[in-house]
């Protein structure tokens, strides 16, 4: 089903070509929501940009689109307001007709893109025998839902685990472990994940200070990339103690990821070297063999070089990347990759993108994109730490966010004289203590740092999951208290809207499939957010205007349909967020 501003393009795009010619084909319309409702619900906008190339004025444009549009259906008289807007003000009827459409599809309207792509998000991808941080919950969390909402309208996506699962480090951290803690490489559990970033640490001061220890520490990578039995059981060991751990925050956040670390590609280095050389970019420098990037420079102003292949032979996160952009597009078949990352890795990502260009690794027709995002702050603004000055572990946090909830919970029950089963209150602590975490990353435009604040995050008001998920139990009380069944409200369903806050409530129902389209480009979920936001607002300011039990028996119905399609719309838009939601909290 096309959305209303769909609808609208098309038609200014036809009566363009209607009023000025066939060399109006291609021209973006420019028909958008209006910011303000005086000048009514959609604006198109293309007369301003046209007045030049057809050496009229605004206005007179804007009146012969008027006259060749054909809009009788839709909307009121479309009038010129400025310099050469055109306001479009929807008609009621027509509002009616299109709920009725999206209330009997179960994906309300949102089809399903007529090319699917196969697209590849490159998420979370947390390094072994370091601990999940910050950032790697961001990218958990917004990788997931840039993904969720592919998937929904249509694209095949994988979602790949680029786990730091290879490099030196592992020698440095084999050779030290064999020398303090050997059953650690023979046992498994015999470590956990925080014993081991201590080790790991301890391990990176021995191998700075002490050369022979430096040299048994190359010895192990030596052996490690050579596949000696010992060694590579110490690393497989190493990686599933961490993926133990990871797999305890992708649970509770429910997340789904194939894992395809660092490792996977390491067979293939080699002729990334080889495809570099062929296609003549590659060059020496000081023993090493780099790639000079076209565009970026140091401060000297020379040209800044990308390492593949450093003095001991030894290979680069870069070029790990170069051979992951092969293997996906060749094996893969990706249309489109994207990678979620914190903005600091941005340089890295343009420096492999180009490189992978010139070398021919990456054809024109394949999209690549890095979707950085920033930094998740303390209160105050400064970086999140424990009280006593540690790194926050992820679990913890986590934690901290359900038992939040859980008080929260239990003092509003205690307030309003409830009585719950400890089941219903630790089911409801869990999900809406993940959820206000989740919520509180993805509302922020991904590309600003925001500040952590559980205070901030489970509020009952303002752009936060609860409010959210409220206002869907809002509409689950309704049912129970008047007896009714959403999904039985019975036959020939007629929509009425009349007063104010319906006639607001209904167009914006009937705006997810734009929003949609949206982050199928710009990949920003904080749209979602917003307007699954605006939606709750719009919603309880129609609750408390409109009786809903109380009105006529017609008038009942058609607002039940209004009150089910937004707990229908929170639903399905949560779920993009990867939030559930509560039939009561
Ligand atoms: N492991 C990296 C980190 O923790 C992120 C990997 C991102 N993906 C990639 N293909 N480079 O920073």
């Amino acid at each position: 089903m096309k959305s209303i501003n769909e609808i609208l393009r098309d038609s200014f795009s036809q009566a363009l070509i209607l009023a000025f010619g066939a060399e109006m084909q291609g021209v973006d319309p420019c028909v958008v929501p209006s910011t303000n409702p005086k000048f009514g619900d959609y604006q198109c906008n293309v007369s301003m940009s046209l007045a030049k190339k057809l050496q009229q004025k605004p206005r007179d444009i804007a009146q012969k689109l008027i006259d060749s549009v054909n809009l009788t259906d839709i909307c009121e008289n479309p009038t010129i307001a400025g310099p050469g807007f055109i306001n479009l003000t929807i008609k009621p009827a027509f509002l009616e007709s299109q709920l009725s459409a999206i209330e009997t599809d179960p994906r309300l309207g949102v089809e399903t893109v007529a090319q699917p792509q196969r697209a590849i998000v490159d998420f979370s991808s947390p390094n072994i025998a370091k601990e999940m941080h910050v950032g790697h919950l961001r990218s958990t969390i917004i990788g997931d839902s840039i993904a969720r909402i592919l998937e929904f309208i249509g694209h095949d996506v994988l979602r790949l685990n680029h786990v730091g699962d290879w490099g030196t480090q592992f020698g440095m951290l084999i050779a030290f472990l064999r020398e303090k803690f050997p059953q650690a490489l023979t046992t498994a559990d015999a470590l956990n994940i925080g014993d081991l970033v201590s080790f790991y640490k301890q391990a990176k001061v021995r191998f700075d200070e002490d050369d022979q220890f430096k040299e048994t520490a190359r010895n192990e990578v030596v052996k490690l990339q050579s596949g000696a039995e010992d060694t590579l059981f110490a690393w497989k060991l190493l990686c599933e103690q961490s993926r133990r751990e990871f797999q305890v925050i992708y649970n509770l956040l429910d997340i789904k990821l194939t894992e395809r670390g660092e490792s996977f590609y390491n067979p293939f280095l080699a002729d990334i070297i080889a495809d570099l050389e062929t296609s003549g970019i590659l060059q020496e420098d000081q023993g090493a063999k780099c790639v000079f990037l076209e565009g970026f420079s140091n401060k000297d102003g020379d040209p800044l070089p990308v390492i593949v292949q450093k003095t001991d032979g030894g290979f680069n996160y870069a070029t790990t990347d170069l051979a992951a952009i092969k293997y996906r597009i060749q094996q893969d078949k990706a249309e489109r990759i994207i990678y979620v990352t914190d903005s600091g890795q941005a340089n890295h990502f343009a420096g492999v993108f180009q490189v992978a260009k010139r070398a021919g690794i990456l054809p024109e027709n394949v999209e690549i994109v890095h979707v950085p995002f920033g930094l998740v702050l303390g209160e105050g603004g400064k970086k999140i730490k424990t009280r006593e000055g540690e790194t926050i572990r992820l679990k913890d946090l986590l934690d901290e966010a359900i038992l939040r909830a859980k008080n929260d919970l239990e003092s509003r029950l205690k307030t309003e004289g409830r009585e719950e089963t400890s089941d219903f209150i630790n089911n409801v602590a869990q999900i809406v203590g993940i959820s206000a975490a989740k919520y509180a990353d993805l509302s922020q435009n991904r590309l600003s740092n925001y500040i952590f604040s559980y205070d901030k995050m489970l509020a009952l008001q303002g752009n936060t999951a609860p409010y959210l998920l409220y206002a869907y139990v809002r509409v689950q009380g309704i049912s129970r208290k008047g007896d009714i069944d959403f999904d039985n409200l019975g036959e020939n369903l007629q929509i009425t809207l009349q007063e104010e806050t319906e006639l607001v409530l209904a167009k914006h129902l009937l705006q997810l499939s734009e929003i949609l389209k949206q982050i199928e480009t710009d990949l920003l979920p904080n749209r979602l957010c917003q307007y699954l936001y605006e939606l709750s607002q719009k919603f309880n300011l129609f609750y408390e205007n409109c009786p809903v039990l109380k009105a006529e028996k017609q008038l009942q119905t058609s607002r039940l349909i209004l009150c089910n399609l937004t707990a229908r719309t929170l639903k399905l838009g949560l779920s993009l967020l990867g939030i559930p939601v509560l039939e009561r909290m």
